[in-house]
C-alpha cells in the first residue's frame, strides 16, 4: 500500500453549480493535467477536522483558443493553425469532475452533509484511510485483484462476498468465466481451519472441466487438501420416484386437467407401495388400469415413453448428493454434451430441488452452487419455458438462512429474474454496453450511481464493478491473472483454425 504523504492534484473551481454536496470539479495541476489524474480515481480534500473522500468521474480537457468554432476554422482556411500564431498550449487544461463519496472524520466514515469549497485543494488519498473508508477487509480473504488505479488489494471475505449470493454480470467476453475461475482458485486455497465450501458448478459449455487438472502446486499450496470431480450430464439420473405429476406435466406441453387428475392417482398408489420405481413402472401401471380412459391412458404413456427416451430418469439419484457436496470440493457438473435446453433445465431443476431439500435436512453441507447461463434457467419473462425457476428463485429468497448460496452468472441481466437478481446482495458488473441490461442492473441493485453506471460501458476485460455488501460504495477492481492457465484452450478465432489445420 502507498502511505506517501498525499499529493497535490488540483484545485477546486466554481462550475455548474459546483462545488455542492454531491460533487466538485477541480482543475488538475500541470501543463495538461491528463497525466495526474484518471477517471474512476480517488482523491481527497482536507476539510475541517478530516477529509471530504471522492471519485473523479469524468475529466474534461479545455482550452480557451479552441472554444470559437468560427475562429479555428477560419485560421484552418487561411492554412495558419492556431498553434503557430498563438501559444495554444499554454491554455491547454484539464478540468475532472469529483463524485462526493463521504468524509473521513475521527478515524470513521460520515455521510457527506456540505460542500467543499472553490479553491481546496484536491490530493491523492492514503490508501490506509481509502481501504477503511471502503470497508476493505485484510488480506485473509478471497484475493480476487486489486483496485483500479489504486495498489490495494480486493479480498472480500466469503462472509462479505457471498453469504447473500453473488451475480455476475457482463456482456459476452468480458471476463465473467475467467473472474469465476479466479473465485473457485480462491475457495480451494482456503485452509481446513478457515472452514472449507462446497461448490456445485453448473457448466453449461465444459468451461470448467479443465479444473480436474489443477494440483496443489498450481495454487501455490503446500497441502493437497481440495478435490475436484467433474461429472457429465450424461452419468445423471434423475429417481423417476421425485416425480410428481405436476413435475411431469411441466416437462410436457399442454396436459390437461383430467390427464393430470389421473397421473396423480397412479403415482400415489405407486409412492405408497414402494419408493424406488423406474418411468417403464408407471407405464406399467398406467396400461394394466380398468379405470383410465383409452384416450387418457394413450396421451400418458406416449408422454412417459417421450420422458423414457432422454434417458435422464431411472430408479435411483445419481450422483448422491452427501457425496459430491463435501467440504474442500468443487463438483463440476459438466451439461456441454446436451444440446436440448429442455433436458439442461430438468437436470437444474432436479439438482436445485434436491440441493434444497438436502441442505434443509442438513444431509449436506453449506453449498455455493455457480450457475453458468442464469437467464436461461431463471427467465424474468413468464412466457419462456423455464423448469427451475422456481426453484432458484426459492434458494434465492431462502436460501441465505441455512446456508445455501447461488453464484449466478449471465450475460443477459436484462433477461434475468428480477426477483433472483434483487436477492443478490453482491454484483460484479464487468463490461456491458447493452443499454437495456445497464438499466435492468441500474433497477436491481440498491446502492450504484449513475456514474458508475455510466463507466460500465467503459471497463476493459478483466475489469469489474463491485457492488453490495463487499464494498460501502461501487468500487472497480482489476481481476487478478488465474494460477493455473488450462492448456489448449482457444481465446481466438486464428488460434482454432490453425489448430484444427495441423490436425
Ligand atoms: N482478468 C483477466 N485477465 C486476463 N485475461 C482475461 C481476464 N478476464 C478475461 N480474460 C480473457 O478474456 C476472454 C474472455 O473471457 P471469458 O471467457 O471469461 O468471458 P465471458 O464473460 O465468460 O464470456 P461469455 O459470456 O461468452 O461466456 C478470455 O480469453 C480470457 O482469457
Ligand atoms: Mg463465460
Amino acid at each position: 500500500m502507498n502511505h506517501e504523504n498525499p499529493k497535490r492534484l488540483g484545485t477546486v473551481v466554481c462550475r455548474n453549480e459546483s462545488p455542492n454536496v454531491r460533487g466538485f470539479s477541480f482543475v488538475i495541476e500541470g501543463e495538461s493535467g491528463n497525466t495526474l489524474v484518471r477517471r474512476g480515481q480517488f482523491v481527497s480534500v482536507p476539510f475541517q477536522s478530516g477529509i471530504v473522500i471522492a471519485r473523479v468521474s469524468e475529466i474534461i480537457q479545455t482550452n480557451r483558443y479552441f472554444q470559437q468554432a468560427e475562429a479555428v476554422r477560419e485560421y484552418q482556411l487561411r492554412g495558419e493553425p492556431l498553434r503557430s500564431v498563438f501559444p495554444t498550449d499554454r491554455w491547454q487544461y484539464a478540468v475532472a469532475e469529483a463524485q462526493v463519496l463521504g468524509f473521513w472524520v475521527n478515524e470513521k466514515s460520515a455521510r457527506a452533509t456540505t460542500s467543499v469549497s472553490p479553491g481546496a485543494v484536491v490530493r491523492t488519498i492514503d490508501d490506509d484511510i481509502l481501504h477503511r473508508f471502503l470497508g476493505l477487509e485484510g488480506d485473509e480473504g478471497l484475493n480476487l485483484g486489486t483496485l483500479v488505479h489504486h495498489a490495494i488489494n480486493f479480498s472480500p471475505s466469503v462472509d462479505s462476498l457471498l453469504s447473500k449470493h453473488l451475480a455476475v454480470l457482463a456482456m459476452s467476453g468480458a471476463g465473467k468465466s475467467y473472474f469465476v475461475s479466479v473465485l473457485l482458485e480462491e475457495i480451494l486455497s482456503r485452509k481446513r481451519d478457515e472452514g472449507r465450501l462446497a461448490t456445485i458448478v453448473i457448466d453449461v459449455h465444459g468451461e470448467y472441466s479443465y479444473l480436474k487438472h489443477v494440483t496443489a502446486k498450481d495454487l501455490g499450496l503446500e497441502e493437497d487438501a481440495f478435490e475436484i470431480e467433474h461429472i457429465r450430464g450424461t452419468h445423471i439420473q434423475i429417481p423417476a420416484s421425485s416425480l410428481s405429476a405436476d413435475t411431469i406435466a411441466s416437462f410436457v406441453a399442454k396436459m390437461s386437467s383430467v390427464q393430470r387428475r389421473e397421473l396423480r392417482r397412479i403415482i400415489s398408489i405407486m409412492s405408497n407401495e414402494s419408493n424406488s420405481y423406474n418411468l417403464r413402472g408407471i407405464i406399467d401401471v398406467i396400461r394394466n388400469d380398468q379405470t383410465i380412459n383409452k384416450n387418457t391412458k394413450e396421451a400418458l404413456i406416449g408422454w412417459l415413453i417421450n420422458l423414457e427416451d432422454t434417458h435422464l430418469f431411472g430408479k435411483e439419484g445419481v450422483p448422491y448428493l452427501p457425496n459430491i457436496v463435501r467440504p474442500g470440493k468443487i463438483t463440476v457438473v459438466d451439461l456441454s454434451d446436451f444440446i436440448s435446453l429442455k433436458k439442461k433445465q430438468i437436470i437444474v431443476s432436479y439438482l436445485v430441488g434436491d440441493l434444497i431439500y438436502k441442505r434443509r435436512q442438513s444431509m449436506i453441507p453449506p453449498f455455493l452452487l455457480v450457475l453458468e447461463e442464469a437467464h436461461q434457467f431463471c427467465p424474468e419473462s413468464r412466457h419462456e419455458l423455464a423448469l427451475p425457476k422456481s426453484k432458484i428463485e426459492t434458494i434465492a429468497r431462502e436460501g441465505r438462512k441455512f446456508f445455501a448460496l447461488l453464484c449466478l452468472i449471465s450475460q443477459r441481466p436484462v433477461k434475468l429474474s428480477t426477483t433472483v437478481l434483487s436477492q443478490c446482495s453482491n454484483q460484479a458488473v464487468l463490461k456491458c454496453t447493452n443499454p437495456y441490461d445497464l438499466e435492468h442492473i441500474g433497477r436491481s441493485s440498491e446502492g450504484i450511481d449513475r456514474a458508475s453506471l455510466d463507466a460500465i460501458t467503459t471497463l476493459d476485460v478483466g475489469e469489474a464493478l463491485f457492488i453490495g455488501n463487499s464494498v460501502t460504495v461501487p468500487t472497480f477492481v482489476n481481476i487478478r491473472k488465474r494460477k493455473f492457465n488450462p492448456s489448449g484452450t482457444e481465446t481466438t478465432l486464428s488460434d482454432a483454425i490453425r489448430r484444427a489445420d495441423k490436425s
